[in-house]
């Protein structure tokens, strides 16, 4: 393995990340990976957004002091929303890079100006995606865009539910398509919903374009290391941890990634103290 290569570390609730950290391993081969699921905590998306912005940026900080990231990719739209700018704060030296629902391309696309957002509730609520969807709308003229909070959407693909998967999928973009029956646009606004696209493609029919920011986010990270893992050795696998049970982040790295991947229960198990623990209904 290649040591010298800097240490990229993709964060996200669950196994959401995985789409963003296939779209830096292309472009980024020769860096070096560790990826963090808080999947003892999945899914984020209808969670209070002040334990939230808590969770995250104390287990972040707490990751980064042991594992001395080089770049910090929160691979989540809904950690990003809530908490990047908490983060920025905490770890002014580090290089963070966050995703948000790619509404820009979109407004720049979509020939009938109609656009639908997927999304969690927890991402559609919080300021930061209010700030950019004004943004948008305040610089282009004639767009109908139209929201959809997609409950459950996240932990149906977390837990591998293809009915529910399926049926979610109907019920949501069934009603985008109703509010806006010429939308040729749809935001995937979640890390979660390009692991089912082909089944996002199917319900919402061939003609709509789906935006995910996935390569938009692997650019910035070249943009953020420069040279610095333009050459040298290919890294070695990721290091995988999570909070809670690896079974879905094992199978669901296998499918997507291509590759074998060994994570202990809990193997991310930081001192009680320092986090915020799942609150139980
Ligand atoms: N994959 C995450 C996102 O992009 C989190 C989804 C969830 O845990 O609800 O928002």
């Amino acid at each position: 393995m290649n040591t010298k290569a800097p240490l990229i570390g993709v964060f996200d609730s669950g196994i959401g990340g995985l789409s963003v950290l296939r779209a830096l391993q292309e472009a980024l081969p020769h860096a070096r990976y560790t990826y963090l699921a808080d999947n003892a905590w999945a899914p984020y998306g209808e969670r209070d957004a002040d334990a939230l912005h808590a969770r995250v940026r104390s287990l972040i900080t707490h990751w980064h002091s042991a594992a001395k990231l080089d770049l910090l990719v929160v691979a989540c739209n809904t950690a990003t929303a809530i908490a990047v700018e908490g983060l920025r704060s905490d770890l002014p030296h580090l290089p963070v890079v966050g995703i948000e629902p790619a509404l820009k391309p979109a407004f720049a696309t979509s020939r009938s100006r109609s656009i639908g957002v997927l999304a969690t509730r927890a991402t559609l609520q919080s300021a930061r995606y209010l700030r950019l969807r004004d943004d948008c709308l305040s610089s282009a003229s004639t767009i109908s865009l139209q929201e959809c909070c997609a409950d459950g959407l996240a932990g149906a693909i977390e837990s591998d539910d293809h009915a529910a998967t399926r049926s979610l999928l109907e019920a949501y973009i069934g009603a985008l398509l109703r509010a806006l029956p010429d939308m040729d646009t749809l935001v995937l606004g979640c890390t979660h919903y390009p692991l089912v696209r082909n089944m996002v493609q199917d319900v919402a029919g061939m003609h709509v374009a789906l935006m995910d920011p996935a390569e938009a986010v692997a650019r910035r990270a070249v943009h953020l290391l420069g040279n610095a893992v333009k050459a040298g050795t290919p890294s070695g696998a990721p290091q995988w941890q999570c909070t809670g049970s690896p079974a879905m982040l094992t199978a669901a790295a296998r499918r997507w990634l291509r590759r074998d991947v060994a994570v202990s229960p809990g193997s991310f198990d930081p001192p009680t103290a320092s986090l915020v623990r799942p609150v139980v209904p």
